[in-house]
């Protein structure tokens, strides 16, 4: 057996995506753990840029057998039109899996994420995709799971007691019209039919792989500091990015999780709204954005930049047990006079190495950096830390130093070929 999780060790969008399709070159499963079609994972696949949001980004690999997890929330439709979507890119999704488990996105998620978005006085900034909502009814045990797609009695009987709930919501508290039953219910049941080939009890088939020795990979959706739990909380998503999501929504015991890799870009960034204690509203930022083409894949919205946050990280590291590091987009600093490390934060004179829980005193934190020389040359073509301009390799030397993980990659561009192997990555 050999396994291990890529979980984003920031706000979202570290690379996973792109480190899942590297790594799963040596991978037997690529099992994608928890959120949904908010999540945007891109990889290069023969030249193209692909971006994918609830097919692993195992799927451009055919010997990979690909898993949607039962911690996943399902909508599938996105499911579909994905699969043509890398079908018209030339990836034929035939390895691929979806946990009769999973919960799936109906119609009113996506209409209850902004009613209530609409609500609050400060909104989260959701991908209006309705995950919130879809886990939410998870939660009060009214959610319907794919398996009741392919029952046309029970689908019937959950979808009944489901819209009698919305329906009195959107009519009372929303006044909006009621939803109509009969054309959900027949959308649908299309829908389990079209997955029908597809579904499987998948923590069943992740347990046998793992018993034959195979290779299982658990990426991540989302980041470390999104999580609803650990995250920063309400500015966060609706599920457990975190590692140890891996093992409740992947359905396998937590011993079977061997090595926790965490992504991270060299810098930091944030879409929608919350904390972000290292942002930047500089040219520095702008720069950082338009190198990087830091827009939302699911919304197109401008990504918030700030530095490298190691109070974060560690966060991360602590509530994930992170056991390796892989550090993406070093190119794109290159170019900076000077770059900066944020190593803990000064609240109201004190200096503290914690990531504070309350809101307010987020708000306060002062970020403290380290300032290291920067570098001008382009590194792109870089394969080894050897090839690295000195003061890019005293960069991630450093970083490493500050959040105690050994290097497990380093990126200098989006392709596979720019990712640079230096750890052991899988245990066997
Ligand atoms: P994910 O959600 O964690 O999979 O990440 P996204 O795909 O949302 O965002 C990462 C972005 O950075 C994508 O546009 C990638 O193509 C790009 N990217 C990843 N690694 C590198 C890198 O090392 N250098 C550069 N320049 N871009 C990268
Ligand atoms: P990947 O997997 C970055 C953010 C949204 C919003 C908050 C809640 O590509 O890294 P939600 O729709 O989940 O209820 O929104 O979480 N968010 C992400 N930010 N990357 C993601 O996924 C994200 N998925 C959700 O912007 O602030
Ligand atoms: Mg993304």
């Amino acid at each position: 057996m050999s396994s291990l999780v890529i979980a984003g060790a920031q706000w979202g969008d570290e690379g996973k995506g792109k480190i899942t399709d590297f790594l799963s070159q040596k991978a037997d499963f690529v099992v994608r753990y928890a959120g949904g079609d908010n999540a945007g994972h891109t990889l290069v696949h023969a030249g193209q840029k692909l971006h994918v949001q609830l097919i692993p980004s195992g799927i451009c690999l055919p010997h990979v057998q690909n898993v949607i997890g039962t911690g996943v929330v399902v909508n599938p439709k996105t499911l579909f039109a994905e699969i043509d979507y890398l079908a018209a890119h030339g990836v034929a999704v035939h390895n691929l899996k979806v946990s009769s488990r999973a919960q799936v996105i109906m119609p009113y998620h996506q209409l209850f994420d902004q009613l209530q978005e609409s609500l609050k006085s400060e909104k989260i900034g959701t991908t209006h995709k309705g995950i919130g909502p879809a886990y939410q009814d998870k939660l009060e045990r009214i959610g319907i799971r794919i398996a009741d797609l392919l029952d046309p009695e029970t689908l019937r009987l959950r979808l009944e007691q489901a819209l009698s709930v919305k329906n009195l919501l959107l009519t009372k508290v929303y006044e909006q019209e009621p939803l109509d039953f009969d054309s959900i219910y027949q959308e649908y049941l299309a829908y389990g039919e079209k997955l029908r080939p597809y579904v499987a009890d998948t923590s069943y088939l992740i347990n046998e792989a793992l018993d034959a020795g195979q290779r299982v990979l658990f990426e991540g959706a989302q980041g470390i500091m999104l999580d609803i739990d650990h995250g920063t909380y309400p500015f966060v998503t609706s599920s457990n990015p975190v590692a140890g999501g891996a093992a409740v929504g992947a359905g396998v015991g937590p011993q079977r999780i061997q090595e926790i890799i965490g992504v991270a870009k060299v810098y930091c960034s944030r879409v929608g709204a919350g904390p972000f204690p290292t942002e930047l509203h500089d040219e520095t930022a702008q720069t950082i954005r338009d190198t990087a083409h830091e827009y939302g894949v699911v919304t197109g919205r401008p990504r918030r930049i700030g530095w490298l946050d190691i109070v974060a990280l560690r966060h991360a590291k602590r509530v994930s047990g992170l056991t390796q590091l892989s550090l993406n987009c070093l190119d794109v600093l290159s170019g900076f006079e000077t770059v900066k490390i944020a190593t803990a934060y000064e609240l109201d004179g004190q200096v503290i190495d914690y990531y504070p829980a309350s809101e307010r005193d987020l708000a306060r934190c002062q970020p403290i950096y380290e300032e290291l020389p920067g570098w001008s040359e382009d590194i792109t073509t870089c394969k080894t830390l050897a090839d690295l301009p000195a003061a890019a390799r005293a960069y991630l030397n450093r970083v490493c130093e500050l959040v105690d993980l050994p290097l497990a990659t380093f990126a200098v561009g989006a392709d596979r070929s720019a990712t640079n192997v230096l750890g052991q990555l899988w245990r066997d």
